[in-house]
């Protein structure tokens, strides 16, 4: 297959004046509302070469980086979509605002890239640069979290199953209730939410409802999101020790929260993890939070897999070789509680 190349005088050909004016800002940093961070130097996009010749041109939009997790998914699309692997990476960070995510599928789309992968924000607001992508033939792949649209407009979906990660998280719980033998007792659960909106976050969510609806002693007494940062969840995690002081559990939705509310339990004098005031519950399973629970803070971790470059990168193939890739494709995952050998668990893990 002839490869598209990336450069100014193919885009300025390609897409008339407008486009190229459009380019031009872009790259000047007047269209922007935040710096593109690309892979590809403005400067290289003007040489006489074509850097992308005989490449498969990917254009990646990460949700940000607002999280070890999130720093790992990026490493690894950065590395599985590699020169050396045959790609060439237009690489942008939408610093967790869907607008940029948006400017960029749109920059993708007017580059004229292979393929657009990226990890949406939140699940609405993309049917339209989603119709414009369709329209321009471009097939797009969802990675990690999931968009509301109509199937048709794009090629498929890979990532973590956010439902079971919070269904699994009830049922650690239930059954660490029950072997303490707090089963019948009054369980308050506070919860600090990731952004609120996500794919990732509502079904978290979801899933630890189900389980919690089926214990008449569990109240959730109050949710709040922390936006999936360290310092979100510190400011949540003070807002609700200063409302309640009968929390027995906390569900943070991700590490960094996670992190920032035990900061916050300890700053109020309080103790949490197997020997301690609050139970913790938290996803992503990051080294750093594995690390906490072997110090005695974190009781149980369910793991949301960053690794998913590789994955992205055999649908890519798959496709170019004409093959059908199904429409949703859940990456594995486990999760870690403070019964396990956990020096030997980190002595592999990658992330
Ligand atoms: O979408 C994956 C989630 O986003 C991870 O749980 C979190 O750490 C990240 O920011």
């Amino acid at each position: 297959m002839k490869r598209k190349s990336i450069n100014r005088n193919r885009i300025i050909r390609k897409t008339g004046l407008l486009s190229a004016v459009l380019f031009l800002s872009i790259l000047t940093g007047c269209a922007g509302q935040y710096p593109a961070e690309s892979e590809t130097p403005a400067a290289a996009l003007f040489e006489e070469t074509e850097p992308s010749e005989g490449r498969i041109v990917v254009g990646f939009c990460e949700t940000g980086s607002e999280s070890d997790w999130r720093r790992a998914h990026a490493a690894s699309i950065r590395s599985a979509l590699s020169e050396e692997e045959g790609f060439y990476l237009l690489y942008e960070d939408a610093q967790q605002k869907l607008e940029n995510q948006i400017k960029a599928v749109r920059r993708f789309i007017l580059q004229d890239v292979d393929y657009i992968v990226f990890s949406p924000l939140v699940k609405d607001g993309w049917d339209v640069v989603l119709e414009e992508a369709k329209e321009a033939g471009i097939p797009v792949i969802v990675n990690d979290r999931q968009v509301d649209v109509s199937e048709d407009l794009y090629t498929c979906w890979i990532g973590s199953d956010a439902e079971k990660e919070g269904r699994d998280a009830g049922l650690w719980l239930a059954d660490y209730l029950e072997k303490e033998g707090r089963d019948k007792e009054q369980i308050n659960i506070v919860t600090i939410q990731g952004t609120l909106g996500a794919s990732i976050q509502i079904g978290r969510k979801d899933g630890f409802a189900e389980v919690l609806s089926e214990h008449d002693n569990w109240t959730m007494l109050d949710m709040q999101t922390g936006d999936f940062t360290q310092t979100k969840g510190y400011e949540v995690m003070e807002d609700f020790l200063e409302k309640y002081d009968d929390i027995d559990v906390v569900v943070s939705e991700n590490d960094n929260m996670t992190f920032g509310a035990i900061d916050a339990i300890h700053d109020a004098g309080k103790t949490c993890g197997p020997d301690g005031d609050i139970i913790i519950l938290s996803f992503d399973a990051v080294h750093a939070a594995l690390e906490q629970m072997q110090k005695g803070d974190i009781n149980a971790d369910f793991e949301c897999n960053p690794m998913q470059g590789e994955k992205v990168k055999e649908i890519i193939l798959a496709l170019e070789a004409g093959r059908e890739v199904e429409k949703k494709m859940y990456v594995e995952e486990t999760y870690f509680d403070n019964t396990m050998d956990l020096e030997e668990i980190l002595k592999t893990r990658m992330y």
